[in-house]
């Protein structure tokens, strides 16, 4: 990710939140210049900043430059995207009112670039009738806000007016650079593993973790869709902004794929279902008293892919991922015709629970290996592919 972020610190007790920011952000690939204003520096030192992004951190509208460049200029100029954070009621109210009265507020009034403000503050300071009006302003002129979260406040008090988390912070911004070309596009993903019960505390599954499914599902979320995500059970964080359907069962997770799937433009089932289920479940725990061992038997589920590829709506695309431990392209390529599916993606059993990935993506008439990869890269790769299917 490229771009050059002019990150703004006001004086908010959330200021600390702001390293994480800082951090993620230059970690992503941005070049971050922090600007802080007098009462940033009084909650974390423009030092702790200068390290985390590599980059002078400016406080000071009049200095004596070293080299000759009006700073408030250059800076606005220089950047991208602002993002002010904690922005207190003071500065919104500055801003509002079009009162430039230090570096960071020159800045803003200066800069060509989107900003995005993320206040921070006492509950009833938010809520406060003028501070609303100045938001509201704020947001006519074209400035974004970004609400905070709600719960316990710094102050002692509970309600809305926490900064949101840094990821949350990040994300805004990789939102707004990433192209939007899923906007208007329906699409559903099913992640993780399935699982079928056994006893009150054992269960059939598999190693899948669901980090394909969820990546996948956070970029084309970012690159406009709407999502749907079903997912078996995962230790993942939940994407923000994505409608997500948890279920447990092979049965649950067809039931609620199905009757989500008529409206959607596509469809991209990573999910490693379980193909079987016991017959029976045993209302009490199985006891190991059994001395001759224990057979199970089992039954077969639905297969939740191919009933899609079966009524497929026109226009409807529908992708599948086959995992193989042998003859991969050959198992796949038949289950691309079985499941009347538009692509398959296979891979190796090795791509179980691990970050990467190393894939082959095949359509009726090509077959394509790419090396391995990041499976969040990996996830991008396959929404370009699947745009050109
Ligand atoms: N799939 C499904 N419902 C099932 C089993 C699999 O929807 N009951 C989907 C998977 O989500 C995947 C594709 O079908 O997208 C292929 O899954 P895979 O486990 O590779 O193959 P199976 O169809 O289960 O066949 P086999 O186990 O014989 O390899």
């Amino acid at each position: 990710m490229k771009g050059n972020i002019l990150l703004g610190i006001t004086g908010g007790i959330a200021a600390y939140k702001m390293v994480d920011v800082a951090s993620r952000l230059v970690k992503k690939g941005f070049s971050v210049n922090t600007v802080m204003t007098k009462g940033g520096t009084k909650f974390v030192t423009p030092l702790t900043f200068q390290n985390i992004t590599h980059n002078p951190v400016n406080v000071d509208l009049f200095t004596t430059a070293v080299n000759y460049d009006v700073k408030h200029i250059s800076l606005a100029e220089k950047a991208d995207l602002c993002l002010i954070g904690p922005v207190t009621a003071n500065f919104i109210g500055k801003l509002a009112n079009g009162i430039a009265d230090d570096l960071l507020s020159t800045i803003i009034m200066a800069t060509k670039a989107p900003v995005f403000l993320a206040p921070s503050m006492n509950v009833n300071m938010y809520t406060n009738p003028i501070l609303q009006d100045n938001i509201s302003y704020l947001k006519e002129k074209g400035y974004k806000i970004i609400e905070p979260d709600s719960g316990y406040l710094a102050c002692g008090t509970t309600g809305k007016g926490r900064l949101p988390e840094p990821v949350e912070l990040v994300e805004n911004i990789i939102s707004y650079f990433t192209k939007k070309d899923y906007q208007d596009k329906r699409i559903l993903i099913t992640a993780g593993p399935t699982r079928e019960p056994l006893d009150p505390v054992r269960f059939l599954s598999n190693y899948s973790t669901g980090k394909m499914g969820y990546a996948i599902a956070k970029a084309v979320k970012y690159r406009g869709a709407e999502v749907t995500l079903v997912t078996g059970p995962s230790n993942l964080d939940i994407p923000a902004g994505i409608k997500v359907i948890q279920v447990e069962r092979t049965e649950e997770m067809y039931r609620e794929t199905i009757s989500n799937s008529s409206f959607q433009d596509i469809i991209i089932m990573t999910a490693a279902v379980a193909d079987y289920r016991p017959l029976c479940y045993y209302k009490e725990k199985i006891k190991k008293k059994l001395k001759d061992g224990l057979s199970l038997e089992l039954v077969s589920n639905n297969d939740i892919l191919a009933e899609l590829g079966k009524n497929k709506k026109t226009g409807q695309i529908v992708v599948g991922f086959a995992v193989e431990s042998q003859d991969l392209i050959i198992n796949a390529k038949e289950k691309l015709n079985k499941k009347n599916l538009d692509m398959i993606i296979a891979n190796d059993v090795s791509a179980f629970a691990s970050d990467k990935n190393e894939v082959t993506f095949i359509t009726k008439n090509t077959v394509e290996n790419i090396a391995e990869m990041e499976k969040i890269e990996l996830a991008d790769l396959i929404l370009d592919k699947v745009l050109r299917v």
